[in-house]
């Protein structure tokens, strides 16, 4: 056992799984882009009331999950790291009055959350997300872009058939009252309730409808369902955003017992599973509007959507499917070998004066024996293998074609371009214009 391991649910990411997120990472911010969100990046940590107020006490993610950090004076302010990007983003939108700029103001941000959750498969306490805003529409039809947004994502990545599960939670005219029916509703069958939902059924009703319980799966499927409640304007907003959805050619399912775990939620809900695994904690995205959060952090009334998509569950899912996840790097154009096993600082020149001109190239530092590496060069599937020997002094290298097995001395002067030359019209049949 080493003496050190990172901490519980957190994990490193080993080159092979930091180059699979970074591809995603790379698609998201080129999508990002061409949709028109700007990107944005706020600390890793915010004032602990900023989640509270924006996320909602009565959460999990509150109230279970929030890393809190100890303040290191008496008189320090309570601080947490983010566990998720919008309560952020949005204090930020009011911090530097964003509200005086053309709406809406288009967001988009690339970065590791935390959450204190209990650690298990694709659910760690450090994630990665891939979260855009849209602050200042009431929308429908940009909830409808940001929907088909996500859902391009996922296509461009490589996630076979990913599956939007779309719900309307109403809105503080509406809901109220859905939710004493919903609560009375649970009340009647308090005896059939587990311990940890009768304490949920005081402080936050709705997220009894969510739950992955088995007794509840059955109660829930008879309780009162919100879209049978909603307001003539939620209605109506929800109408027109599956109108848009429908008009892109974007599918979803219905499910009215979404309600998602956050609870700046208004109206428009939103989850996104693999294929055959809906119902499951495998959520491989979600978002949806809150047209109250910029007025509870500070702000004026101001409508707002967005979603966060979870890039190490992505990850996972692209490895179950088989999907390559990202290429292997580059073998080395070249490798800068030496008959003098002591002469590192030629090799190591020699390999910057390639790496200078935009070639990937590597050089043996190790002072080993020529044919040792010789040996290495093949073994990266070098293309060229460059021996720095006495004719240095005369500013000459050979340069040897691993692949085809020729040799020719170049001189130092003319070798990057001569490998670039060469290498290229190996690869594509033609050489590149001088
Ligand atoms: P969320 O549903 O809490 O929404 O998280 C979004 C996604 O992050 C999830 O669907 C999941 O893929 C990923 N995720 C969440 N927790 C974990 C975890 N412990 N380990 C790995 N992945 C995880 C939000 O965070 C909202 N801010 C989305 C949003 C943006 N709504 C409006 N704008």
């Amino acid at each position: 056992m080493p003496t050190f391991r990172a901490p519980r649910g957190t994990r490193d990411l080993l080159p092979a799984e930091r180059s699979a997120m970074l591809r995603l990472e790379a698609v998201a911010a080129a999508l990002a882009s061409r949709y028109g969100y700007r990107p944005i990046e706020t600390p890793l940590f915010e004032q602990t009331a900023v989640f509270e107020r924006g996320i909602g006490d009565a959460t999990d993610i509150v109230e279970k999950e929030l890393f809190r950090l100890a303040p290191r004076t008496d008189e320090g302010e309570a601080w947490a790291l983010r566990p998720e990007p919008t309560a952020g983003i949005v204090r930020a939108y009011v911090q530097h009055g964003m509200q005086t700029l053309p709406q809406p103001v288009k967001l988009a941000l690339i970065g590791p959350m935390f959450r204190y959750d209990r650690p298990q498969a694709g659910r760690y306490r450090e994630f990665w997300q891939f979260d855009v805003e849209a602050i200042g529409d009431p929308g429908p039809a940009v909830d409808a872009e940001i929907i088909e947004l996500a859902d391009r994502f996922y296509r461009e990545v490589g996630v076979a058939d990913p599956e939007v599960l779309l719900n309307s939670i109403g809105d503080p005219v509406c809901r109220p009252a859905y939710v004493t029916e919903l609560a009375a509703f649970y009340r009647a069958h308090a005896d059939r309730l587990p311990p940890l939902e009768r304490q949920r059924l005081e402080r936050n009703p709705l997220r009894l409808l969510d739950s992955k319980e088995p007794a509840m799966v059955e109660l829930n499927a008879s309780a009162p369902v919100i879209t049978e409640h909603l307001c003539d304007a939620c209605a109506a907003h929800f109408e027109g955003l599956r109108a848009h959805l429908d008009a892109l050619g974007i599918r979803y399912r219905l499910d009215s017992r979404l309600v998602r775990g956050l609870d700046y939620y208004i109206r428009t809900a939103f989850e996104v599973y693999p294929r055959d695994a809906a119902g499951q904690q495998s959520a491989i995205g979600g978002g949806g509007r809150y047209d109250g959060l910029v007025e509870l952090l500070g702000g004026r009334p101001t409508p707002g959507i967005g979603f966060g998509l979870g890039l190490d569950r992505i990850v996972r899912v692209l490895e179950a499917q088989g999907a390559p996840t990202a290429p292997d790097p580059a073998a080395p154009v070249a490798v800068v070998v030496g008959a003098d096993p002591a002469a590192t600082a030629e090799r190591l020149r020699v390999a910057t004066i390639l790496r200078g001109a935009g070639l990937a190239a590597r050089s043996e530092l190790a002072p080993r024996k020529l044919g040792k590496q010789l040996e290495a060069a093949s073994r990266d599937h070098a293309h060229f293998a460059v021996i720095v020997g006495d004719e240095l002094g005369n500013g000459q290298v050979q340069l040897r074609d691993l692949e085809a097995g020729t040799q020719k001395a170049v001189a130092l002067d003319d070798l990057a371009r001569e490998v670039a030359r060469a290498h290229a019209s190996h690869h594509h049949g033609t050489a590149p214009s001088p």
